[in-house]
């Protein structure tokens, strides 16, 4: 009997049904009343005592196996036919068409440069609370700097800024926030995402954008290292050879701040439009992160330090493309999308 039920597995295991009636058969045949499974369950009966355990063992094997077989070919089936629409969705395309947006490339490059330099990638909602938003971020509800940037806000006391209120975040700085909440540091994280201010559409603003923001805390990081790593970006993003500056700024959310600029990629530094006859563009805000905003999220100043940076990521096409006009990207002119890399 034994030498039987193993050949029987055999043949389950290898069964594959051609289609839902060849299925029904396999499973009237060996689950059914009449059936085989129900049989041996029946000869079970006269096999010598010492041999039931092992039997009753491998016949309950063989019926769990047979089950299962029914069960992984009637998912086979039921899969095929979602996928009855008319076409076969795992058939291969003849010709690759579309592209991806000049915005996907340039967001894309950025985050591996920093996926290779050991940051992951973080994400935070585009619903935000003030919190996250300002408060945790040193803006003090009267601070004047929350002015900097025209909310959207979607559910605000008239009267007064509140932690509680609730509106689209206008910078991604919020996701270094909820990065410090969820982990004690090393923290090494970018953050690319939506953004969105209250502003007038032209060719340099818009209501929505994209930013990319980094943070890294650890102990003993300095504003050493944020330079460096800002430098190593720009080389490897702009080509070797670029130029970099940083000039003095100020956020309430770091303490050093600065802006740094890159030597004007379309003139090569002589002067143009693009860089106002300077020779330079500013790209992104940095600064050492202000030791208020690592006490907020219960992070200790005293052992860690860390940066924090965060840029634009229209800004960063518009140059890196010479593109003179932020409006193209949201508008989907094909004319303007079909000089970008295929996908
Ligand atoms: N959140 C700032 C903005 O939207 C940009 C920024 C500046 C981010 C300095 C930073 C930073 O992380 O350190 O204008």
């Amino acid at each position: 009997m034994k030498e039987k039920i193993e050949d029987i597995l055999k043949q389950v295991r290898e069964f594959q049904a051609n289609n839902k009636e060849a299925l029904e058969e396999f499973r009237i045949t060996f689950l059914s009343k009449k059936g085989v499974i129900p049989g041996l369950f029946a000869d079970f009966k006269s096999v010598a005592p010492e041999l039931r355990k092992e039997m009753g063992m491998l016949l309950n094997e063989l019926k769990n196996t047979v089950q299962e077989k029914v069960e992984e070919q009637l998912q086979k089936f039921e899969s095929q036919n979602s996928n009855d629409a008319g076409f076969d969705m795992s058939m291969p395309a003849n010709e690759m068409r579309g592209g991806r947006h000049p915005l996907s490339i340039v967001r894309r490059d950025i985050n591996e440069i920093f996926e290779h330099l050991g940051f992951t990638i973080a994400e935070g909602p585009e619903i935000e609370d003030d919190y996250h938003v300002f408060t945790a971020l040193n803006f003090a509800l009267d601070h004047p700097a929350r002015d900097m940037q025209d909310t959207f806000f979607i559910q605000k006391d008239p009267n007064e800024n509140k932690p509680t209120d609730i509106l689209l975040r206008t910078h991604t700085s919020s996701v270094q926030v909820r990065a410090m909440e969820k982990k004690q540091p090393p923290i090494r994280i970018i953050a690319p995402g939506r953004v969105f201010r209250n502003e007038a559409i032209s060719a340099r603003a818009h209501c929505i954008f994209h930013q990319i923001e980094g943070l890294y805390i650890d102990e003993g990081v300095s504003f050493a290292d944020l330079k460096q790593t800002l430098y190593h970006f720009v080389q490897e993003f702009f080509g070797e050879g670029t130029k970099v500056r940083f000039r003095p700024s100020y956020f309430p959310f770091t303490e050093t701040s600065a802006e740094m600029d890159i030597s004007c990629n379309i003139c090569g530094g002589k002067g143009c439009n693009i860089c106002k006859h300077t020779g330079w563009v500013e790209i992104l805000g940095c600064g050492m992160c202000d030791p208020n905003i690592l006490i907020a999220s219960g992070i200790d100043p005293e052992k860690y330090t860390g940066f924090a940076f965060g840029m634009g990521v229209e800004r960063i096409a518009m140059l890196k493309y010479g593109i003179n006009d932020l409006r193209l990207f949201f508008e989907n002119d094909l004319r303007f999308l079909e000089q970008f890399e295929l996908a």
